[in-house]
């Protein structure tokens, strides 16, 4: 009877499990999805591929809110958001015939910026303007051993992340720098032993510069300058003198003509 039993259940979990996945997956978004701080309103909107009877949102794997609906999307709203906001969200929906529930959605993080955090410090090595394929190096530093965040100005996206061993400090290199790394830099940090998806704010920028390749400035290009002068100089007194050669043996040998001709019996 128990053998029995259990196949019963593990066949209706089967065919509960086959549903699931006839259902289309739902989708969600974030509003606004970066630069949020605490306090600000935060929307999430659940993007639906069909009419559902019921709508659920999940944090971290927590159930945490039915949600309003709409045609397609049903939207949840964080108004003043706090810092156990944080965190990654997910959602599924329900239709009622046939009772079937959708897979979880992937997961959208909501990064939350706490100004109690002091931004971070940063620092860039060489300062002066660098040429094409110079290494770079950016120190950024914190007193939260936090995972560090380098960004760039213009780039949506933080370009790379570092987890500070003990020191608080993190250290970014740009191997081999071209003309598109140049720009504005700036880190953030997200501390540890809080909230995983608090951040910091972003703290000041460092600037790389290119050295501009068709006028190289300074030492070099004076003597750059000065070995083309010297070159030009040294051609033209080997011309003058070369000129000055071919005139004399000319007029040398004009001179010997006349000689013979005149020395000659007639
Ligand atoms: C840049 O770093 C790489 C890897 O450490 C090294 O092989 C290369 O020689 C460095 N380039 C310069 C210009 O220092
Ligand atoms: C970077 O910081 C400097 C001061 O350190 C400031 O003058 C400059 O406007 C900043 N650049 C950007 C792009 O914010």
């Amino acid at each position: 009877m128990a053998p029995m039993a259990l196949a019963l259940i593990l066949g209706w979990c089967l065919a509960a499990a086959s549903r699931a996945q006839q259902l289309p997956r739902p989708s969600l978004s974030l509003h606004p999805s970066q630069g949020v701080s605490l306090g600000d309103t935060v929307t999430l909107r659940c993007h639906l591929p069909r009419l559902a009877a019921r709508v659920e949102l999940y944090q971290g794997g927590r159930w945490r809110s039915v949600m309003d609906k709409k045609e397609d999307m049903a939207e949840f709203s964080l108004v003043s958001t706090e810092q156990e906001d944080a965190g990654t969200y997910r959602c599924k929906y329900r239709v009622l015939e046939p009772p079937w529930t959708s897979r979880l959605s992937d997961p959208v993080e909501l990064v939350i910026t706490d100004r109690m955090f002091p931004p971070p410090g940063i620092s860039l090595h060489p300062e002066k303007p660098v040429r094409m394929g110079t290494n770079v190096t950016i120190h950024c530093w914190n007193n939260y051993n936090g995972i560090t965040f380098l960004h760039k100005d213009g780039c949506s996206a933080p370009i790379q992340h570092q987890d500070p061993d003990g020191g608080g400090t993190a250290t970014f290199t740009l191997f081999g720098v071209t003309p598109a790394d140049a720009g504005s830099y700036r880190c953030f940090y997200r501390p540890k032993g809080f909230y995983p998806f608090l951040s910091s704010p972003l703290g000041n920028n460092v600037t790389l510069e290119m050295e501009s390749a068709s006028a190289p400035p300074g030492a070099e290009g004076t003597s750059y300058r000065n070995f083309v002068v010297a070159v030009v100089r040294g051609c033209a007194a080997a011309l003058v003198f070369a000129l000055g050669l071919y005139f004399i043996l000319d007029a040398r040998s004009l001179w010997i003509q006349r000689d013979v001709r005149s020395g000659a019996p007639q």
